[in-house]
């Protein structure tokens, strides 16, 4: 049998042993997600070396890439690209929900925004966690997504300002006080560390490393969950759908086999680059 039609057919066979598909995330919010990620490993890779330059990993780097001046060069690139992905996605909110007047974007079950069903699913979770009460069911976003979410949105404002602060020091210099503008650096500095333990410890875990998920959960690479998946996780988003007979909308098509393998790829090699920047900026800050 021909190559090709070999590919097919065991992509026809694993499509078929896992049952249905449904479609989580968009191609355009899957490739938001991988600007948001590459831009953010760059951010870190770049910004440590400069925070702990007199470690030996960070001069060696420094040495290996052509001078802090050429990491610095890095790390402004890499904030024009995590710039522009944060400017179209509050630019799809604004179209969605203010515009379109789609619903459920800032309010309900399907909405980014924390209602009183989250604070009482953390409780719920915690009794479970300690054997005392059922597992909690969670609709499209469970309380630990929103709060990833809006840590990495407001994050995203204070580093960004605070780093354009430094950038174009003399034109900020018009309106802010000379200790604002040194103030910007510790606030920009103590930010950056925060995110880095944030996304390379706790957003790790959450979305990967938990027992739901781990080693990895794919569906940000391929946009789709299996429907067993769909089921226990997002139950109240599943049955919802299923009553109302929008289920089939979402009906998706099984990941090929070539985009697993691609995103598992992608997928550990960027919790690698994360763990390794975890560890040498943990050694560094507390040696
Ligand atoms: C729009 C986003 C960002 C912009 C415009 C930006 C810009 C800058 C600039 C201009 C510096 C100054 C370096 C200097 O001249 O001494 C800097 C330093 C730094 N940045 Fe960023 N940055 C951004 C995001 C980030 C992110 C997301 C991280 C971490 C994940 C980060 C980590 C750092 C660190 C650790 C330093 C060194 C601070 C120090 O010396 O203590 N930056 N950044």
């Amino acid at each position: 049998m021909p190559e090709l039609e070999r590919a097919k057919q065991t992509e026809t066979e694993t499509a078929a042993a896992g049952g249905r598909y449904f479609l989580r995330f968009t191609r355009e919010q899957r490739y938001m997600h991988a600007a948001l990620f590459t831009s953010f490993l760059g951010l870190a890779a770049t910004g440590l070396p400069m925070r702990f330059s007199e470690s030996f990993w960070a001069r060696r780097f420094a040495t290996g890439v052509g001078g802090f001046g050429a990491i610095l060069f890095l790390h402004k690139f890499f904030a024009v690209v995590l710039t522009i992905a944060f400017a179209l996605h509050v630019k799809e909110i604004v179209q969605r929900g203010l515009i379109n007047r789609e619903k459920g974007i800032f309010w309900g079950p399907t909405s980014m925004v924390a209602n009183w069903k989250d604070v009482k699913d953390v409780f719920g979770h915690m009794r479970w966690f300690l054997g005392l009460g059922p597992r909690p069911q969670f609709d499209r976003y469970a309380y630990w997504e929103k709060f990833d979410y809006w840590a990495v949105f407001w994050g995203m404002i204070v580093i960004g300002f605070s780093g354009y602060a430094m950038w174009f020091a003399p034109f900020f210099a018009h309106f802010l006080p000379g200790w604002a503008l040194n103030a910007v650096l510790v606030i920009h500095s103590e930010e950056a560390l925060l995110a880095v333990l944030f996304i390379f410890s706790i957003h790790f875990v959450n979305t990967h490393l938990r027992p739901d998920s781990f080693p990895m959960d794919m569906v940000i690479f391929t946009g789709v969950e299996s429907e067993e998946e769909f089921k226990h996780k997002r139950t109240l988003e599943y049955e919802r759908n299923s009553q109302r007979g929008e289920l089939e909308k979402k009906v998706g098509i099984a990941p090929p086999l070539w985009l697993v393998n691609f995103s598992k790829i992608v997928g550990f090699t960027a919790i690698f680059i994360g763990l390794t920047l975890l560890v040498l900026t943990l050694t560094a800050y507390f040696s």
